[in-house]
């Protein structure tokens, strides 16, 4: 069974094929990291438009780079939510149009689900069950996997998400936008220690997190610094905030294991390709006897790959897909948990 993916939540637009028989075929991606470069962050309608442009030409170039051709595709998959409604809607219109011509069926995917089981697409994949850290632009959440479709929700931010927060920090610290991949470049250059920042809900005895206060911290610090905030004060700072975040994140994960009973850890979604965060996931495990999973850096932020093989180990756990009749919507807020596996057959 071959899957077209298309990831269109965002600020990236993505597609690939895999193929339950011989794995990922070929999978593109256009970032819209310039588009948006000059604003400091994305700009939805900008994102909307760009999508537009690019899924006829990434669906050809997807289909070269696999060598097939587009008859040979069995079902489509897109992104249905969370994220910026124009952006999903001209993925998904695309999608439900494509599916229509070539009459096949059409299967909306939750994105979450998508950087969830992204590690899975690794040649030395996880098996279940495990606990997932996600943590992305939008959400920070610990999840109880026990099956594809099978996930409970341990804890999750109460305010802003682990991205969001790399992301705020970064603008108030001068840094271009992506703020999160420069300020944890300018992290690794800081010295630990120089400041003494809090730790959020470290103790607070469940699997939340909260990640607004720790930017305002940085925001009064640099507030305080004034003229004098130079280079060093940047760096030493970047670091107290990205120490601070690792160390909660990587204690309410190993909390999150030892209180499931688990011993493997799978992280997804941008702040994965953190290496701090890394760094510290792997040191505690080895002294737990626990072991992480991580998707291939390129899988970490968003991509179609990990939309097509979701759908694609839905479809082979026997849900049932539709044909498309004309009739879509995207969810721009949609819970994961709310996402159930329905219990029906496959019709393909
Ligand atoms: O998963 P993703 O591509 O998109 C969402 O679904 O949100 O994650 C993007 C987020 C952004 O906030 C970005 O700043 C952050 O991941 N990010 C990083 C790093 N690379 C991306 N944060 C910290 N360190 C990184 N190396
Ligand atoms: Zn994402």
């Amino acid at each position: 069974m071959r899957v077209l993916g298309i990831e269109s939540s965002c600020d990236e637009t993505g597609l690939a094929l895999y193929d339950t028989e011989r794995g990922l075929l070929a999978h593109v991606l256009h970032s819209q990291i310039a588009l948006h470069a000059e604003y400091g962050g994305v700009v939805p309608e900008l994102a909307s438009r760009d999508h537009i442009r690019r899924l006829v030409p990434l669906l050809r170039e997807v289909l070269r780079q696999a060598g097939c051709d587009a008859a040979t595709i069995d079902a489509v998959a897109y992104t249905q939510g969370p994220g910026l409604a124009g952006a999903l809607l001209a993925g998904a219109a695309f999608a439900e149009g494509l599916a229509v011509s070539l009459n096949k069926p059409v299967l909306p995917v939750h994105h979450l689900e998508g950087h969830l089981l992204s590690p899975l697409l690794a040649d030395d994949a996880p098996e279940f069950p495990f606990v997932a850290l996600l943590v992305s632009g939008g959400h920070t959440q610990l999840m109880g996997v026990t099956g594809v479709g099978r996930y409970e929700l341990l804890g999750e931010t109460q305010d802003d998400a682990a991205g969001e927060a790399f992301d705020k920090t970064a603008k108030l610290l001068g840094l271009p936008y992506p703020g999160g991949p420069a300020l944890s470049r300018l992290a690794e250059t800081g010295r630990s220690g120089m400041f003494d920042l809090p730790r959020p809900m470290l103790n607070s005895g469940d699997f939340n997190f909260s990640f607004a206060g720790l930017k305002t911290a940085v925001s009064t610090r640099v507030r305080k610094q004034g003229e004098a905030a130079d280079a060093r004060f940047k760096a030493d700072i970047a670091r107290a905030f990205q120490d601070a975040v690792v160390e909660v994140l990587t204690q309410k994960a190993f909390a999150a294991l030892r209180h499931t009973h688990m011993q493997r850890l799978v992280v997804a979604g941008g702040v994965g390709a953190n290496r701090q965060l890394r760094q510290s996931l792997d040191t505690a495990a080895q002294k737990r006897h626990c072991r992480v999973y991580y998707p291939a850096l390129e899988f970490c932020t968003d991509n179609g790959a990990m939309i097509a093989f979701a759908a694609a180990l839905r479809l082979q756990s026997g849900m049932e897909v539709a044909h498309p009749a004309g009739i879509f919507a995207v969810k721009p807020r949609w819970l994961l948990n709310q996402c159930p596996f329905p219990a029906r057959s496959a019709a393909l």
